[in-house]
C-alpha cells in the first residue's frame, strides 16, 4: 500500500504546463425527435488546466459543466474542438489519465463501504481481497474508520461522499474530475467536507476540475475560477484566487479579496 492514496508517479511536468486543453470545444445532443432543435450544451470552450491546478468550474444549471467533464474524462467525444488530458487527445487515452466522479456518488448498494472503495483498485486488475487490504488503511484518514463493513445505505450522505471520493482517488490517475461532489448534502454537512476537501488535495496534490453551483464553495477549493455561461455554455470569465491553498470557509467568507471575488463571479454568471 502506498502511503499516498496509490498516487501515480510524478510527472516531470513543470508548474506551467497545461495538464487538460480544450481548445474550441463544442457538444451538441442530437434532437429526440425530426422535429426538434439538436442541444447545443457547449460551443467554443477554450480553457487549460495547469499541473496539480485546482480549477472551479461554476455556471448556471444546464450550462454544460457535466458534459464538459465527461468529454474531459472521454466519456464523450466533443463535436468540434481539441480536447487533450496529460497529452492523451483522444477519448481512451483521456480515460486513462482521468478519474471521474459523477454528480451522484453512484456507490453500489450490495457492496459494503470497503468493497466499494476498493471496487478502484479491482477495475485496475487487482484481486479483490489484495484490494480490501489496500483501501482499509484509508479510512481512518477518510473520516470512515469501523465503517467498513457498512453498506451505502446506512452512511450518512457525507460519508457516501467521502467513500466516492476515496473510490475515485484509489483509482490512481493524476487528473481529478468532481462533478458537484456536495450538492446533495446539508449546508453543515457540505461546510465540513469543503474544508475536508481543500485538506485532501492540499495533502496529495493532483491537477483536479471541480463543478459547483457555489461561488463560495469555489473560492474555498480551486486556485482559479472558470464562469460558464448559459447554454451553449462557454467560458465567459476565469478568476484567479490569489490565497495559498488549504483555505477555510471563516476565512474565505470574512476576507474582503474573497468577497470581491465572489462579485466579480456573480457578475460574470448575471447575478
Ligand atoms: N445524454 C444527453 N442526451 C441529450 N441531452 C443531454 C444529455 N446530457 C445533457 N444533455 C443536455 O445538455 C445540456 C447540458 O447538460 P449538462 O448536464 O451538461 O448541464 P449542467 O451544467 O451539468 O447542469 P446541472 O448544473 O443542472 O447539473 C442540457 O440541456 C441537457 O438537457
Ligand atoms: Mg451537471
Amino acid at each position: 500500500m502506498t502511503s499516498s492514496l496509490e498516487a501515480p508517479a510524478k510527472e516531470p511536468l513543470s508548474s506551467s504546463k497545461a495538464t487538460i486543453v480544450l481548445e474550441g470545444v463544442a457538444r451538441r445532443y442530437p434532437a429526440r425527435r425530426r422535429r426538434d432543435e439538436p442541444v447545443a450544451a457547449l460551443e467554443g470552450v477554450d480553457l487549460e488546466v495547469r499541473e496539480r491546478e485546482v480549477l472551479a468550474l461554476v455556471g448556471p444549471s444546464g450550462c454544460g459543466k457535466s458534459t464538459l467533464l465527461e468529454v474531459v474524462a472521454g466519456l464523450q467525444d466533443a463535436d468540434e474542438g481539441v480536447v487533450s488530458a496529460l497529452g492523451a487527445a483522444d477519448a481512451q487515452g483521456r480515460r486513462r489519465v482521468c478519474a471521474y466522479m459523477p454528480q451522484r456518488d453512484l456507490l453500489l448498494p450490495w457492496r459494503d463501504a470497503l468493497g466499494n472503495a476498493a471496487l478502484a483498485l479491482e477495475c485496475r486488475g487487482v484481486p479483490r481481497a489484495q484490494a480490501c487490504r489496500r483501501a482499509a488503511p484509508l479510512f481512518e484518514r477518510f473520516g470512515l474508520a469501523r465503517f467498513e463493513r457498512a453498506r451505502p445505505a446506512e452512511l450518512s450522505g457525507g460519508m457516501r461522499q467521502r467513500v466516492a471520493f476515496l473510490r475515485t482517488l484509489l483509482a490512481g490517475r493524476p487528473v481529478l474530475l468532481l462533478d458537484e461532489p456536495f450538492a446533495a448534502l446539508d449546508a453543515i454537512t457540505r461546510a465540513e467536507m469543503q474544508e475536508w476537501l481543500a485538506g485532501a488535495l492540499a495533502d496529495e496534490p493532483r491537477t483536479a476540475v471541480i463543478v459547483t453551483h457555489d461561488v463560495r464553495e469555489a473560492l474555498i477549493l480551486a486556485d482559479r475560477v472558470a464562469v460558464l455561461s448559459a447554454r451553449p455554455g462557454r467560458v465567459v470569465a476565469e478568476l484567479d484566487v490569489p490565497e495559498a491553498r488549504p483555505r477555510r470557509r471563516r476565512e474565505v467568507a470574512a476576507d474582503p479579496v474573497f468577497a470581491a471575488l465572489e462579485q466579480r463571479a456573480m457578475e460574470a454568471l448575471g447575478c
